[in-house]
């Protein structure tokens, strides 16, 4: 008689303790919305969709709604991932953020050619942006809440503010304010950001700076910025974080960390496809670092809620993400709040615990 009473005291337990973990969605609902970035297999029914279900407020399609994953050919749009994922944020009340309307990577080749492999015109790349915008934003009118417009134009060093980007080359500056006003007209309600790197660095700070300056100036549509958040155990401070809050957030945009994952590497090493030959290792004191440094971004991040609007980690959980090949092929990093198996981490319970 004694076992099943056992079994009950048992099951009873770790009943209260799956209860009990913290949700980010819900720890942060005074502060501002937890995203998560996300492939379109992971909407299927299985342990990945319970966890984003369960945690996050919003999500992010990873590639599915980029220039190329989305419109690979002219006249073509491949609109079948990127609805999957709209299809589950609307059926569970996910907010959903799109990204991107306008990058220079990821892009189709088509887009710039034509047919006889040469660019194309000023006119022809602006009417192309315009019909790749007003498609694409359209399609999900009324379901993504705000949009990347322009992703990643202004270049890491020298003194220039604009990259040099084919769009660049073929349309000059104005591309940008235009992928903004494109964004508008299609819906005037989707809330519009411009989005880039390395955004704690003081020289590429003040160049996007200056850029959004300009472009507010002008009268651009534009509500937002996006820093990436691809930080390290090692970077940045949370001076330069606030900085980088702070001085955009001056310009009377909101601000939001749309890409965020702490890398366990050094950032800056050189991009390299010689495969890694250390071991795959999260040691303890990656473990301890890692943890650490996401409680104080979060410090940061919950000193300035007035100013941030959300928050989205670049994939979900360490079982796999886009820094396992980059900078360096096949070198396995952990950089989430879940390991792979789906289960929170140190840095999990920093970022959740901490006194209201
Ligand atoms: C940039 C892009 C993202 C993604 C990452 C790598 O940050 O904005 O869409 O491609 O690189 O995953």
């Amino acid at each position: 008689m004694k076992k099943p009473l056992l079994i009950v005291v048992v099951v009873g337990f770790f009943n209260a303790a799956a209860q009990e973990t913290p949700t980010l969605k819900k720890t942060y609902k005074d502060y501002f919305v937890m995203g998560v970035a996300v492939a379109p297999r992971m909407m299927d029914a299985g342990p990945e969709a319970d966890l984003i279900k369960a945690q996050f407020g919003s999500m992010t399609a990873e590639n599915a709604m980029k220039m190329g994953p989305i419109h690979p050919e002219e006249n073509k749009y491949n609109w079948a991932p990127a609805d999957k994922i709209a299809d589950l944020a609307v059926q569970n009340g996910l907010k959903l953020r799109g990204h991107t309307l306008c990058w220079h990577e990821q892009t189709p080749r088509w887009f710039f050619t034509d047919s006889t492999g040469k660019d194309v015109t000023k006119d022809v790349l602006l009417a192309r942006l315009k019909q790749h915008i007003t498609d694409v934003v359209s399609r999900y009118k009324g379901k993504i809440y705000a949009w990347d417009v322009v992703n990643e134009a202004v270049p890491d060093g020298g003194t220039e503010i604009y990259r040099k980007t084919k769009f660049y080359e073929i349309i000059g500056e104005e591309y940008i304010e235009w992928a903004f006003r494109y964004a508008h007209e299609a819906d005037p309600n989707c809330r519009l950001f411009y989005n880039d790197y390395n955004t704690e660095n003081p020289v590429k700070r003040e160049k996007i700076y200056q850029l959004i300056k300009g472009l507010r100036q002008k009268g651009v549509p534009i509500h937002g910025v996006g820093l990436q958040g691809h930080w390290s155990i090692y970077e940045p401070t949370a001076e330069a974080l606030e900085a980088s809050i702070t001085k955009f957030a001056s310009l009377g945009l909101k601000v939001q960390i749309t890409e965020l994952d702490v890398s366990v590497y050094a950032k800056n090493q050189p991009k390299t496809d010689i495969p890694y030959q250390g071991k795959a290792e999260f040691t303890q004191e990656m473990n301890d670092k890692q943890a650490a440094h996401y409680k104080m971004l979060f410090e940061v991040m919950r000193k300035h809620k007035d100013k941030l609007t959300g928050v989205t980690f670049w994939n979900l959980s360490d079982k796999s993400s886009w820094l396992d090949n980059f900078p360096i092929r096949g070198r396995k990093d952990f950089p989430l709040l879940f390991d792979a198996n789906f289960q929170p981490k140190k840095a999990f319970f920093e970022v959740v615990n901490f006194s209201k």
